[in-house]
């Protein structure tokens, strides 16, 4: 196994002041993402957008890696050079979503499992080859009254631990994503209680699966309120519950713990993790891989036309930054007003 390179690179994902930007949605989440600016889904569109992002200067200070769908790690740049070696120029760490999506758990009340792990060592050489150098996979955990199971759990845990030593194998660093939404109406005590759950599980399945810890990277949610919530956990609350769900249940073997934004606000988001970072001391380093929470306000300042880029490459670097300072627990919401 290639034990130093992996290990080299989990640490550099998250070396400290700079997180991950999850550019990775799928077709189907792109097409929703491009449709609430009135922006067609065609390959070219999808291209200038992924395009906009990549080549915002500035960015490589505070962003270390990027997580591409695979249309996107074969496709090329404006001037013609392929994404991946732009990206790796700039010093930006290419990786890609190997999952196939989540579908409906047989024998289940509507609950998901991940697919993906068929023919999978032989995606991740392909992948490798085209310069990929670390991958995600997402579980998705719902929370309801009779959810999550036991059974959906295990599943889901057992296929991400597979798929991270998949990666291992082929020297690719395993972002290991077991997502509990937040849209529901629970409240922060069931988030926290269910994420315990979620991550005894993973973390079982990745020492029975012999997976190295030291060569991969955690991707939860925070441990915060259902959306559908009527009382809101505040900022303090969301960081103290988060840290003491990963304490009790993450190895300090893990080098980082990379943060999804599901559908928080990008400025709650931001705060949040600037809260878990003025926490004190940890053993691991807690930085962002946000999606929705990087991208939001270049998405909506850029709507599709070539006359926005600079304003779109702005409000991206904004976010980049502001998440950087947060990872760093050095934030303040009056950057949010800085020009
Ligand atoms: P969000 O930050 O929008 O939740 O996306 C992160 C991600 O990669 C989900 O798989």
């Amino acid at each position: 196994m290639h034990r130093q390179e992996l290990i080299d690179t989990a640490r550099e994902m998250v070396v400290a002041g700079k997180g991950i930007l999850a550019a990775d949605e799928s077709t189907g989440t792109i097409k929703k993402r491009l449709a609430g600016i009135d922006v067609e889904s065609t390959e070219s569109n999808r291209q200038a957008y992924r395009n906009l992002l990549f080549t915002t200067q500035g960015v490589e200070g505070f962003i270390s890696g990027v997580i591409l769908y695979e249309e996107t790690l074969f496709q090329k740049a404006h001037d013609g050079t392929p994404f991946v070696e732009l990206l790796a120029g700039r010093g930006i760490m290419p990786g890609i979503k190997v999952d196939m999506g989540a579908k409906t758990l047989a024998n289940s009340n509507d609950e998901m499992v991940t697919e993906g792990l068929d023919g999978l060592r032989e995606r991740l050489a392909d992948y490798r080859a085209a310069g990929a150098r670390f991958a995600k996979w997402r579980a998705v955990i719902d929370i309801a009254a009779d959810k999550p199971t036991d059974y959906c759990i295990g599943v889901n845990a057992s296929a991400l631990a597979r798929y991270a030593a998949l990666c291992q194998e082929a020297g690719v660093v395993p972002i290991v994503e077991p997502e509990v939404l937040m849209d529901g109406d629970n409240s922060i005590e069931r988030c926290e209680e269910v994420t315990s759950r979620v991550l005894q599980a993973v973390f079982s399945e990745l020492a029975a699966q012999q997976v190295l810890l030291e060569g991969m990277l955690l991707k939860p949610n925070m441990v915060i309120s259902g959306k559908q919530c009527s009382t809101q956990a505040g900022v303090e609350e969301v960081a103290q519950a988060t840290l003491r769900c990963l304490r009790r249940h993450v190895p300090a073997a893990v080098p980082g713990i990379v943060f999804l934004s599901g559908g928080q606000s990008d400025e709650l988001a931001t705060a949040h993790l600037n809260a878990v970072n003025r926490q004190g001391v940890q053993p691991w380093a807690l930085t962002f891989s946000y999606g929705r929470a990087l991208q939001a306000p270049a998405l909506a300042a850029w709507r599709g036309q070539q006359a926005n880029v600079e304003a779109a490459q702005r409000a991206f670097l904004k976010r980049a930054r502001n998440n950087s300072a947060a990872s760093r627990g050095e934030y303040s919401a009056d950057m949010e007003n800085a020009a």
